[in-house]
């Protein structure tokens, strides 16, 4: 694929609620770049998860433009089907959030391999290897209730890689683990984004994490706010 991975221009979003409408995202502009490592960093309700949402293909823009993966997904009057969107998140999304999301019954490599039923078959050395990778080699078949905070958000990570996507989104993937921990996750994405060349955006209201980031995205108020900063 050639060009960037993500190109949104102006793109809005408007939530109905009631008889009103909430302006959540009100004309975002954001180009990444294939192997970028960024953050939207915002305050509550500025429209971070919002912005994953939308490029995570997961709802659909108002307004404005989307491409993801050199995908027109909106093109500012008509978005892709639904049916559309899916293949688009299995074949280019991985998506981590704050909840792990893990099933309690599953060990962390049952965890991993459940997206590959959706596929084809379930590919065990495959599962291995990405937890390895999140340096979860020796918690291999722990379920989830013998795993602390951050394993569980490393078999969540693992999990979003098992189709191997280009691009991976994390909302507050750190939001319930103490500093040590969120440390050693951040950790873990950039090896991530160094060692397989994945492209992350994570969002996050933590200034102290988003410091760290090569690129961080202000967002304040359904808007990019000034002062974007690069450090490459
Ligand atoms: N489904 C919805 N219906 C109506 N309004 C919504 C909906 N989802 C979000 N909003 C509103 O849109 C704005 C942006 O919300 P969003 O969840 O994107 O913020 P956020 O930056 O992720 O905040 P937080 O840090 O608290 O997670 C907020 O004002 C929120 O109340
Ligand atoms: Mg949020």
């Amino acid at each position: 694929m050639n060009g960037p991975i993500v190109q949104a221009t102006s793109l809005q979003k408007t939530y109905p609620l009631g008889r009103q409408k909430v302006e959540a995202l009100k004309g975002i502009d954001m180009r990444l770049e294939q192997g970028e490592f960024a953050v939207l960093l915002g305050p509550s309700g500025a429209g971070k998860t919002t912005t994953l949402n939308l490029v995570g293909c997961l709802d659909r823009p108002s307004g404005g433009t989307l491409s993801v993966a050199g995908t027109e997904v909106f093109n500012g009057r008509s978005s892709l089907s639904e049916g559309r969107l899916d293949t688009m998140r299995r074949e280019h999304i991985g998506l981590v959030f704050t909840e792990f999301f893990l099933i309690p019954t599953l060990t962390a490599t049952e965890n991993v391999a459940l997206p590959m039923l959706w596929t084809g078959k379930p590919d065990r050395d495959r599962a291995v290897e990405l937890l390895e990778s999140v340096g979860l080699g020796h918690r291999l078949t722990h379920r989830p209730a013998e795993l602390s905070g951050g394993e569980m958000q490393r078999v969540a990570i693992a999990r979003s890689l098992v189709n191997d996507p280009g691009l991976l989104l994390a909302d507050e993937p750190t939001g319930n683990l103490d500093t040590k921990t969120r440390d050693e996750i951040f950790a873990v994405l950039r090896k991530l984004n160094e060692e397989r060349g994945l492209t992350v955006l994570v969002a996050t209201h933590d200034h102290e994490l988003a410091e760290r980031f090569s690129r961080v995205i202000p967002i304040r108020d359904g808007r990019i706010a000034g002062g974007e900063h690069h450090d490459n």
